[in-house]
């Protein structure tokens, strides 16, 4: 057959709900033209993000009665442990609330001022928490990367040779080189097993820990599985293991692969580094075995992580995006191309070349998709990443919109709606004007700033 079908049927629904275009546009000047501040139940579609917003499953919710919620000791934690160790088999799993909390734990032991560290590209809340140590996040993502138009196989790759040049020049600054997977920042693109080790290969020549950034290893590996020389006839499982093995550590939030709506962890083989990361999780998390999780959390993470490794799962997911994107393609739409895993990609600059970079592209489309059709998606472009640390602005290397595609939630009619609000605005963007910031807080303003149009 050639439609790929939702490879799940729904026992359990939540209503949404519908609005008028003149309803939205009140509550969008009341939300400061800022989607963040929008109330979800004045969202038809919520496409902001995939972390946290997927649906569970049957077994994790029958999973989550097992919970044991004792402090200490409890087998939900030697359950969620065994999950995380059958898939990345690091010496220590620090279960922590989210992913953020495991890269806040991480850089307050490796940042601190002079500190330089290397990623593909490093996502907001990981260059947030570099850089509130002082540190500072480096960005070396192969140039293919940061061409939206470019049909290159693995565009989250970094860059070998300035990563090289960069160990060469800075090494005695740097505490890890890190890898994120998919490059979320830049378009959700896959980072090949080959780069993963290559990357790997020049960390520890440099007797550097290699850091991964794991968010969304399963969808990383199912773009192994399909375009990688020689990782066709591999499961999805050897893969995903193949690349943990790599690497001496990885930061994780399970709102996104691990297919729960809460929970993260931080993965280390060093018992050193181990030692002082648990010592900061119980000041700021809880007991090593929870550390900000419930036990229901812990059995939820175990279970998820068995059913994302599932290849008709992926293989669904993958061909939801790629679907958009070939009808948005179609109707002169600019996409990043090709499909990322968890996320539709609109290149705003190209699309609205009459609005500059300063005037936020990303943002004025972000607000016309909800005006238009209740679509909620985020800005990632000169809004997140525009700010300097010294306080000036300057245009982030692109403008895109990210559609990001929450797992196992909305189904192909949702997918047609989507392409139908595109196909409105496609009439209207030449009208389209700018927006200006009224009011943005010292770090991380997209989530909390105030816009007003031009
Ligand atoms: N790393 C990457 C690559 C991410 O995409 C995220 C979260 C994090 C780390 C932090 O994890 O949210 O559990 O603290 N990304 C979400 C997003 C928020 O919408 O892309 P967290």
């Amino acid at each position: 057959m050639k439609t790929i079908i939702e490879p799940f049927r729904i026992k359990s629904v939540e209503p949404i709900r519908f609005t008028t275009r003149e309803e939205r546009e009140t509550l969008l000047d009341q939300a400061h033209l800022n989607t963040f501040l929008l109330r979800s139940e004045d969202v038809l579609i919520d496409l902001l993000t995939d972390s946290g917003t997927g649906a569970m499953s049957a077994r994790q919710w029958s999973a989550m009665l097992r919970g044991d919620e004792s402090y200490a000791g409890s087998p939900s934690f030697e359950r969620f442990e065994a999950a995380v160790r059958n898939l990345a088999n690091f010496k220590h799993i620090i279960p922590t609330h989210q992913g953020r909390a495991a890269e806040a734990i991480l850089f307050s032991i490796l940042g601190g001022e002079g500190k330089k560290i290397p990623n593909n590209t490093h996502f907001d809340t990981t260059r947030g928490n570099v850089e509130n140590t002082g540190a500072e996040a480096v960005d070396l993502v192969v140039a293919e990367g940061l061409d939206p138009n470019d049909l290159s196989d693995f565009k989250g790759n970094i860059d070998l040779v300035r990563l090289e040049q960069f160990m060469r020049d800075n090494a005695a600054d740097v505490p890890c080189v890190m890898t994120t997977i998919t490059n979320n920042a830049g378009g959700g693109q896959p980072v090949s097993l080959a780069n993963i080790r290559a990357t790997a290969e020049i960390a520890h020549r440099y007797d550097k820990p290699f850091i991964i950034d794991g968010c969304r290893f399963a969808e990383n590996a199912y773009f192994i599985k399909q375009r990688e020389a020689g990782q066709q006839d591999r499961s999805i499982t050897d893969i995903v293991r193949d690349t943990f093995a790599c690497a001496d550590g990885m930061t994780m939030s399970a709102k996104k692969d691990g297919l729960v709506n809460i929970g993260g962890w931080l993965a280390l083989n060093d018992d050193d580094l181990a030692l002082k990361a648990r010592s900061r999780l119980i000041m700021t998390e809880g007991f090593p075995t929870y550390g900000g999780l419930a036990g229901r959390d812990l059995e939820a993470i175990a279970q998820g992580l068995t059913e994302v490794v599932d290849e008709d799962y992926l293989r669904y997911r993958v061909r939801t995006n790629e679907y958009i994107i070939e009808r948005l393609d179609r109707l002169g739409v600019p996409v990043v191309k090709p499909a990322g895993g968890h996320a539709v990609f609109i290149d705003a600059r190209a699309w609205l070349p009459h609005v500059a970079p300063l005037q936020y592209p990303g943002q004025t489309v972000a607000c016309a998709l909800y005006v238009a059709g209740g679509i909620r998606t985020t800005e990632i472009g000169t809004v997140m990443f525009g700010r300097q640390p010294d306080g000036t602005e300057r245009p982030a290397p692109m403008d895109l919109v990210r559609l990001a595609i929450p797992r196992r939630t909305y189904t192909q009619s949702h997918a047609d709606y989507i392409v139908e609000v595109f196909e409105e605005l496609a009439r209207e963007v030449d009208q389209m004007r700018g927006l200006t910031i009224v009011e943005e807080p010292p770090t991380m303003r997209h989530f909390t700033a105030k816009f007003a149009r031009l």
